[in-house]
């Protein structure tokens, strides 16, 4: 399977457009080693011709046009992407939805609250029903469905919300991960962007997995609230700003990833504080030595 990492930076992206922190001033510099990223997107194909998406960032137009395997063709308004799956209703995951409404057939599969989120809360699907007929599916626990040659399954791992979703029902299934095989090779490769803490099910998740991206918004629990000029929180190591595991500290992943060998982890959806961002960074250093890499965007995965 070839897998094309779209976009490797969380919600606003990097550097973020309203953001003048160290990190983002070098990014909008052009320093060597901080290279701008584009908001959290993965691209997924078994056979070279039928793509699917992971997650539709408003950044998608660049990042298709930057992906020649997803160009347009043979035909006039021939496209290779054929699906999006998505992880969660979040805006970094969704808005870029409504920049594929060219497509005529296109096939969105989602949790149910999520599917539910887009035809309420930010009704998407209403207005894209307007410009084409796609099919939505959700997608549930432990259920593998088969997409041109890959078999993917899903695996529930938080129950975040959106902020504009605080007022829908609470679910275990808000947030899921997905497990994506492709049976020809038994090769596979794990997509879990936004996880709130170390899942119960992740060694099920990733059990025999050649590559796992994951959550890598924040390096530290306290870097958000550092950077405000706040404390930070109070055993910060434990708790999960905004939702998302820490990398470091009490209970963060990294402490998990050196504890699993055999796995190649990589570390996505980087928030504009996080300082890994800077690819000469002792941070980055830290996370090579546990067995962990970040990769920039438009990296091509061949697994
Ligand atoms: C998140 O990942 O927590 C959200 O995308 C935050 C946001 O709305 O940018
Ligand atoms: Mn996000
Ligand atoms: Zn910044």
């Amino acid at each position: 399977m070839r897998a094309v990492l779209l976009g490797t930076a969380a919600g606003g992206g990097f550097p973020q457009w309203n953001c003048a922190c160290r990190l983002c001033a070098s990014a909008r510099r052009g320093s060597p080693g901080v290279p701008a990223r584009g908001q959290d997107g993965l691209a997924v194909s078994a056979d070279d011709h039928n793509w699917y998406l992971l997650n539709a960032s408003p950044d998608l137009p660049a990042q298709l046009a930057a992906t020649p395997a997803l160009a347009p063709g043979p035909g006039l308004r021939d496209t290779p992407v054929r699906g999006v799956l998505l992880t969660d209703a979040e805006l970094d995951h969704t808005l870029g939805l409504m920049l594929l409404r060219g497509a005529p057939d296109l096939r969105v599969y989602a949790p149910e609250p999520v599917i539910d989120a887009l035809s309420e809360a930010f009704p998407v699907r209403g207005l894209l029903d307007s410009y084409a007929e796609w099919s939505w599916q959700p997608v549930r626990a432990g259920e593998p469905l088969t997409v041109h040659g890959l078999v993917v399954t899903a695996y529930p791992v938080s129950g975040k919300r959106p902020r504009y979703a605080a007022s829908a029902a609470a679910g275990d299934d808000w947030v899921v991960a997905y497990r994506i095989e492709d049976p020809a090779t038994g090769r596979v490769l794990v997509y879990a962007p936004c996880l709130a803490s170390w899942p119960d099910t992740f060694d099920e998740l990733t059990a025999g997995a050649d590559a796992v991206l994951l959550d890598g918004t924040f390096f530290t629990a306290g870097e958000l609230a550092e950077q405000a000029g706040r404390p930070a929180p109070p055993g910060a190591g434990a708790t999960t700003p905004m939702g998302h595991l820490p990398i470091t500290g009490p209970g963060g992943s990294l402490d998990r990833i050196r504890e699993r060998t055999g796995v190649r982890w990589i570390y996505t959806h980087l928030n504009n504080t996080n300082p890994l961002l800077d690819a000469g960074s002792p941070h980055r250093q830290a996370l090579a030595e546990a067995g962990a890499q970040v990769l920039d965007d438009g990296t091509e995965l061949r697994i």
